[in-house]
C-alpha cells in the first residue's frame, strides 16, 4: 500500500464512472498512457496535458499484449510507489492502474490493428508491438474517456500510428505530441537507460549526436540523399557504440515510407540494441529550400 494523497484506480467500471461524472460538470479530461517507472520525458507529457485540460489522468499499465516472446515484458522496471512520489508534486487527479486479470480477462479476444504504417521501423523488428499498443490504448481510452490524450515525439511511429487510428476509428479525441526529453548528453530518456551499463551509458549520446550532425547536414543543404544520411548516421553510431544496429531510415513524417531524395521534412529514426537493451530515437529534419 502507499501513503499516496494522489487517487488511484484500478477497476474500469469505476474509472468510467469517474469519468461520467466529470463529463457531467463540463470538464475536459486529459490522458497521458505510460507504462510507468517514470522520467521527466513522462512528467512534460502530463504537464502539457494539464494544459491541455482541466482534469488530468496518468494511467500506468506495463501492457503484456506489446511485448514479443523474447523481450523484456517481465524485466520491464516497475515501481509504482516511486512513480506516485513523482506525480505527486504535479496536481492530477487519477491514476488509472488496472490489473491484468481484469484489463485483460481469460478469453479476452479483440484487437485493433493499423495497417501499413505499423510495417517498417519498429514494426518489423517487433511484429504485433504495434497491434498490442493499439489495443490497449483503445481500452484506455474506453476506460478513462478523455476528450484530449498526449503522447510523446520520442516513439514517432507509436504516435502517428494512434493518430490514424484515432481518425480512422472516429474516436474523437485530440492527440497532442510532446517534444523528446533528453540527458544532458543528449540520450532520449527511456525508462530502460537505468538498465544500461555505465560503460554504454557513457557512451549512448551518441545515437543523439549522430542524428543532429545529419539533422545539420540537412539543413545546411549539404546533402539530399538520404542513402548518405543513413550510411553517415550508421558510421557515427557503430564507431562510438557498436551496437546491433536494427535500423537507421529516412522517412516521410506522415506516411513513413523511406524518402529516397529530401526535398521536404523527413523524420531520421533510430533504434539499436546495446546488450539486452533496446533503444530508439528519431529527429525530424528539413531542407532549406523546403
Ligand atoms: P512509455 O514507454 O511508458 O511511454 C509513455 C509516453 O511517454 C509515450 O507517449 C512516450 O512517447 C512518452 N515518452 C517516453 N520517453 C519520452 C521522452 N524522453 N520524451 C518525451 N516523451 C517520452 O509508450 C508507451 O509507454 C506505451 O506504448 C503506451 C503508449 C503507454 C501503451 O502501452
Amino acid at each position: 500500500m502507499t501513503a499516496s494523497r494522489i487517487s488511484v484506480i484500478s477497476d474500469t467500471a469505476a474509472m468510467q464512472a469517474q469519468s461520467r461524472q466529470w463529463h457531467r460538470e463540463g470538464r475536459r479530461i486529459g490522458l497521458v498512457p505510460t507504462m510507468g517507472f517514470l522520467h521527466k520525458g513522462h512528467l512534460s507529457l502530463v504537464e502539457l496535458c494539464r494544459r491541455h485540460g482541466d482534469r488530468t489522468v496518468v494511467s500506468i499499465f506495463v501492457n503484456p499484449l506489446q511485448f514479443g516472446p523474447n523481450e523484456d515484458y517481465q524485466t520491464y522496471p516497475r515501481d509504482l510507489d516511486r512513480d506516485l512520489r513523482l506525480l505527486e508534486s504535479l496536481d492530477i487527479d487519477v491514476v488509472f492502474n488496472p490489473a491484468h486479470c481484469t484489463f485483460y480477462p481469460p478469453g479476452h479476444c479483440t484487437f485493433v490493428e493499423v495497417e501499413g504504417l505499423t510495417q517498417g521501423l519498429c514494426g518489423a523488428a517487433r511484429p504485433g508491438h504495434f497491434r498490442g499498443v493499439t489495443t490497449v490504448v483503445t481500452k484506455l481510452f474506453n476506460a478513462v474517456r478523455p476528450d484530449v490524450a498526449v503522447f510523446g515525439r520520442k516513439d514517432y511511429q507509436q504516435a502517428a500510428v494512434i493518430q490514424r487510428m484515432v481518425r480512422d476509428l472516429d474516436m474523437g479525441i485530440e492527440i497532442v505530441l510532446a517534444p523528446t526529453v533528453r540527458e544532458a548528453d543528449g540520450l532520449a530518456m527511456s525508462s530502460r537507460n537505468t538498465r544500461l551499463n555505465p560503460d554504454e551509458r557513457a557512451r549512448a549520446g551518441a545515437i543523439f549526436q549522430a542524428l543532429d550532425t545529419a539533422r545539420q547536414a540537412v539543413e545546411n543543404g549539404l546533402t539530399t540523399s538520404a542513402q548518405q544520411l543513413r550510411r553517415q548516421v550508421r558510421e557515427h553510431i557503430a564507431v562510438a557504440l557498436s551496437p546491433d544496429i536494427d535500423y537507421v531510415e529516412v522517412v516521410d513524417p506522415d506516411s513513413l515510407e523511406p524518402v529516397q531524395t529530401i526535398t521536404g521534412p523527413v523524420i531520421m529514426a533510430v533504434a539499436v540494441r546495446l546488450s539486452q537493451v533496446r533503444l530508439i530515437d528519431n529527429m525530424q529534419a528539413c531542407p532549406p529550400a523546403a
